[in-house]
C-alpha cells in the first residue's frame, strides 16, 4: 500500500505535497518522491522516509505537484524504485497506488518497442505507455493506458507540455479535495483537510482531468458528476482514515488484503521445491503461528500433503532435516525467533522461503525465496489484516499444490468479507466483556481460527481467554466450565459441524454460556447457542476468512466497551526483536 498527492492551485505546489506525503506516510514509508511541474518538471526521489527529507536538498517552483510515499511490492525499496517514474523522455511523470498484474507482459513489450526501463516496479510501465500514446492530450492518453492495465491503480500524470494533472482509479482510493482557486487529489483525505473539507470519493473507471479550477471527471468515455462531500473530521483522526483506532481501520481493509495477497503468480521453482522437499515445516510466533496451522489443514485436505507446524521458539530445539522445505511465516520479517530458526536450517542445508509482509526486512534477506503478503503497512500492535494476508498466501499455494478449486471458487469472497464488517457483534460483546475467562473452540482448520480468537480477545482486552480443539476440552477444562465462562464455539458448515454441535451441547450442560458463529439458517446452532452469530455464505474454507474477521470484530468492540488502548495494549510491542 502506498500513499499518493496531486495538486494544482495558486500556491506553491512543493510545500503542498511534502506536507500531504508526511500526512500520509502510515500508508507506507519505504521511500517518497514528488514531482513539480514549472517550466519543466523537476523530480526528487529517495529511499527512507518524507519526515527525515531535508528541505533545502531541492528546491522547485511550480503551482502543480505529484507525490508518493511507498509500501514497495515489485522491487526493493531503494532510490531508483521509488516513484515519480518518469517516461523515456523526461517529459511525463506518474505516481501510483497498487499493483499493475500484468505488468511482466507489458514490459516485454515495451522493450522490444525500444522503451528503456530504470526501475523494477510494475508502475513503471504506466510511464512509458503513456509516453506511447500521447499525442498532445494526457487524458486521451491516460485513458488509452488504462485499457491495458490489469489490476489496482490509482494514478496521477503530469506532462510538461500541458498545465493540468490526470488521474484514474480502480479498486484503489483516490480523493479529490476541492478549494478555493486549488484542486487536490490523494489517497486518502489527510492531507487536504488543513486546505479545504469539500470532497469528491472517486469511483472505479473514474479517469479526472483538473487544474486549479477546473475539474472534468469522465467514466466509460462519458463526462460524469460525483456529487462532494463536506467532511468534519479533525485531522488527528483522519489519520486513521476517520476509524478510531488503526486496528479498526486494518479489518475493514480486509476485503482488499485478502485479494491483493491471494492473486499472485507462484514461482514455478520454489512451488517444484516444496513438492519434493522430504518434509515441509512451517516456522512462525503468535498470529503468524496460527496462520502456518491454517496451512496445515488445508495442504492435508487439498493437496495430501503433509506440513509440520512450530513455533518458532521452540523449533530451534529440534534438528532441521537436509532435504526439509521450511517456511517462516512473519508480518514484519523482523521477528527474532523466526529468523533464529531460519539460519539454523538455512545452515542445516534446508531450502528456506520467507511469508512476509514487509519487503528488505531480515528474513528475506536470510531465505532463499520469499513471498510478499502486500497488505500495506500494520499499525495496530494486534495484527488482523496481516493474518488475514497470511492465510491468503498460504490459500493461493495450496492451490498451486493441488486442483487450482480455491481460486476458482474465491472469486466473489471480496464481496463476502464486507459483508462480514456489518455483522452485529453486540449481544456477545455484552457476554464477553463481564467474563474473567473465555474458551474459544473449533475443529479442523476452525481450530486454529479459535486460537486466533483467543489471542486477539486477551492480547487488547486482558480477559484470560484459551483457544482449545472442541474435542480436548472434556479432557481436563471441562472443570473450569461454568456460567461465568463463555465459550465461543466456530461452527460454520463443514465436516466438523455435527460433532461441534454435540460439544455445544455437552457445554451447555455444564452451565457455560455459548457464543455459535454458524451458517446463517442453521436452525439447530441458533436454537441451542445462547448468541448466535450468522456467517455470511461464504465459498468452501472460505469461512476460515469470514470466522476470522468477525472474532477480530468482536475482540475489538470488547475491548472499545472495556476502555482499553486497543492499538498499543499493555506490555507489547509491534515487531519483537529479541529471543
Ligand atoms: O511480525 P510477526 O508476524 O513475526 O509477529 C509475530 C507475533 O509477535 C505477532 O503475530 C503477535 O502475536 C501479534 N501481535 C498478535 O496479534
Amino acid at each position: 500500500m502506498c500513499g499518493i498527492i496531486g495538486y494544482a492551485g495558486r500556491r506553491e505546489a512543493g510545500p503542498v505535497v511534502v506536507g500531504g506525503l508526511k500526512k500520509l506516510e502510515y500508508r507506507g514509508y519505504d521511500s517518497f518522491g514528488f514531482a513539480i511541474s514549472g517550466s519543466k518538471i523537476a523530480v526528487y526521489k529517495k529511499n527512507g522516509r518524507i519526515s527525515d527529507f531535508n528541505e533545502s536538498e531541492f528546491s522547485a517552483n511550480g503551482s502543480l505537484g505529484i507525490g508518493h510515499t511507498r509500501w514497495a511490492t515489485h522491487g526493493v525499496p531503494d532510490d531508483k524504485n521509488a516513484h515519480p517514474h518518469m517516461d523515456c523522455s523526461g517529459k511525463i511523470a506518474i505516481v501510483h497506488n497498487g499493483i499493475i498484474e500484468n505488468y511482466a507482459e507489458l514490459r516485454k513489450e515495451l522493450i522490444s518497442e525500444g522503451h528503456i526501463f530504470t526501475s523494477d516496479t510494475d508502475s513503471e510501465i504506466i510511464a512509458h505507455l503513456l509516453e506511447k500514446y500521447y499525442d498532445g492530450d494526457l487524458l486521451s492518453a491516460v485513458t488509452k493506458t488504462t485499457e491495458f492495465l490489469d489490476g489496482a491503480y490509482a494514478i496521477l500524470a503530469l506532462c510538461e507540455d500541458e498545465k493540468r494533472i490526470v488521474a484514474a482509479r480502480q479498486s484503489s482510493p483516490l480523493v479529490l479535495g476541492i478549494g478555493d482557486g486549488e484542486i487536490f487529489a490523494s489517497s486518502d483525505i489527510t492531507p487536504m483537510l488543513e486546505y479545504t473539507q469539500k470532497v469528491i470519493f472517486l469511483e472505479d473507471g473514474d479517469i479526472v482531468s483538473f487544474d486549479k479550477s477546473s475539474l472534468l471527471i469522465m467514466n466509460a468515455g462519458k463526462e460524469v458528476s460525483r456529487e462532494s462531500e463536506l467532511i468534519d473530521w479533525d485531522i488527528d483522526a483522519a489519520r486513521k482514515g476517520g476509524f478510531d483506532h488503526f486496528m479498526l481501520k486494518e479489518i475493514y481493509e480486509e476485503p482488499d488484503v485478502f485479494y491483493n495477497a491471494f492473486y499472485f503468480e507462484p514461482e514455478e521453482e520454489f512451488v517444484s521445491k516444496i513438492r519434493d522437499a522430504d518434509e515441509i515445516t512451517v516456522v512462525g510466533c503468535g498470529t503468524s503461528y496460527h496462520a502456518g496451522l491454517i496451512f496445515r489443514y488445508l495442504m492435508e485436505e487439498y493437496a495430501g500433503m503433509p506440513v509440520r507446524v512450530e513455533i518458532a521458539s521452540e523449533a530451534s530445539y529440534f534438528k532441521p532435516r537436509p532435504g526439509s522445505f521450511i517456511i517462516a511465516v512473519s508480518q514484519s520479517g523482523e521477528t527474532a525467533d523466526t529468523l533464529a530458526v531460519l539460519r539454523q536450517a538455512k545452515s542445516a542445508g534446508c531450502t528456506t522461503m520467507a511469508v512476509t509482509n514487509v519487503c528488505g526486512s531480515s528474513i528475506t534477506r536470510v531465505a532463499d525465496y520469499s513471498l510478499f503478503m502486500r497488505a500495506g503497512p500494520e499499525i495496530s500492535v494486534a495484527a488482523t489484516k496481516s493474518f488475514i494476508a497470511q492465510v491468503a498466501v498460504f490459500m493461493r499455494l495450496v492451490d498451486e499444490l493441488s486442483d487450482k478449486t480455491l481460486s476458482e471458487s474465491f472469486t466473489g469472497i471480496h464481496r463476502v468479507i464486507e459483508e462480514c464488517l456489518m455483522v452485529d457483534v453486540d449481544a456477545a460483546v455484552s457476554m464477553c466483556k463481564g467474563a474473567k475467562n473465555l474458551f474459544f473452540i473449533g475443529r479442523g482448520a476452525y481450530y486454529p481460527v479459535s486460537l486466533e480468537g483467543a489471542l486477539k480477545l486477551k492480547e487488547i482486552t486482558y480477559i484470560h481467554a484459551e483457544g482449545y480443539p472442541a474435542g480436548e476440552l472434556k479432557h481436563g477444562p471441562f472443570s473450569l466450565l461454568d456460567e461465568d465462562t463463555p465459550v465461543v464455539a466456530v461452527c460454520p458448515e463443514h465436516d466438523s459441524r455435527a460433532l461441534m454441535i454435540s460439544n455445544i451441547r455437552e457445554i451447555k450442560s455444564r452451565g457455560s454460556p455459548v457464543i455459535a458463529l454458524g451458517g446463517a439458517g442453521d436452525i439447530d446452532l441458533e436454537e441451542i447457542a445462547d448468541v448466535f452469530i450468522p456467517l455470511p455464505k461464504a465459498p468452501e474454507s472460505g469461512d476460515i476468512i469470514t470466522s476470522s474477521v468477525i472474532l477480530q470484530l468482536l475482540a475489538y468492540r470488547t475491548a472499545v466497551a472495556m476502555g482499553r488502548d486497543v492499538d498499543k495494549p499493555r506490555n507489547l510491542a509491534k515487531s519483537v526483536t529479541v529471543v
